[in-house]
């Protein structure tokens, strides 16, 4: 991948210069696997942006802990961490998901538990996307056992269509069709993670996979 470079101003009142590397945003060896991109970059961080901003006005004055569902979310949970003007907590949890398949088993496993007591809590459950929301089920139904003073959840995409479960979403912030998608903390494979967008792979990349 091509990398540029960017010089910084040193220091106030040092002569330096600092010089930072900056990766090229087109990212052009994994987008050779790319068949379409149907969220771009712009679109992510101002949607973003304005949950960030609805966030902080919603948990004004009280305590507030994000839990991300690693991994997928991690690349989502960093950005919006960010943008919510607020004192706040991480907290993360990790359960198994797809592996190198692309259709959900509805099996969820909790591989990595909580670090925090959530009693008493305001928790925001962040996610990456729902599909059949059998995992967001499972995950609410265990956080509720442990007593949070309030539960919502915020994801970044869901699929129109194919939950196969009532699921409250309180921040949704795109709604796409129930494609494969990769980017932005989702992968294929473990793959595509570090995309900074969201996009659908060329047919033969799974293909090639199996
Ligand atoms: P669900 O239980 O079917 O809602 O699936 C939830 C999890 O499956 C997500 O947190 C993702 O890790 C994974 N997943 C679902 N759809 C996709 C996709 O289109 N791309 C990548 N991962 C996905």
């Amino acid at each position: 991948m091509e990398t540029s470079l960017d010089t910084h101003p040193g220091a106030p009142g040092s002569s330096s210069e600092v010089i930072v590397p900056r990766l090229d945003r087109r990212m052009q060896t994994l987008e050779n696997d790319l068949e379409q991109i149907l969220l771009t970059e712009e679109e992510i961080q101002r949607r973003i942006a304005e949950a960030g901003e609805q966030i902080a006005r919603d948990y004004a004055g009280r305590d507030l802990i994000l839990i991300g569902v690693l991994k997928g979310a991690s690349v989502f949970m960093a950005d919006l961490a960010r943008a919510i003007d607020l004192p706040l907590e991480f907290d993360f949890m990790a359960v198994s998901s797809y592996g190198a398949a692309t259709q959900t088993s509805g099996v969820v496993r909790i591989l990595k538990d909580l670090d925090h007591e959530i009693a008493g809590r305001n928790v925001l459950l962040v996610e990456d996307i729902v599909d059949s929301g059998l995992t967001l089920s499972y995950l609410l139904k265990n956080l509720r056992t442990r007593k949070p003073a309030t539960l919502e959840v915020c994801a970044l995409l869901q699929k129109t269509g194919v939950q196969q479960v009532p699921l409250e979403v309180k921040y949704r912030l795109f709604e796409i069709p129930p494609v494969f998608v990769v980017g932005y903390g989702l992968d294929f494979a473990e793959r595509f993670r570090n995309l900074p967008y969201v996009g659908t792979l060329r047919p033969e990349v799974y293909r090639d996979a199996i």
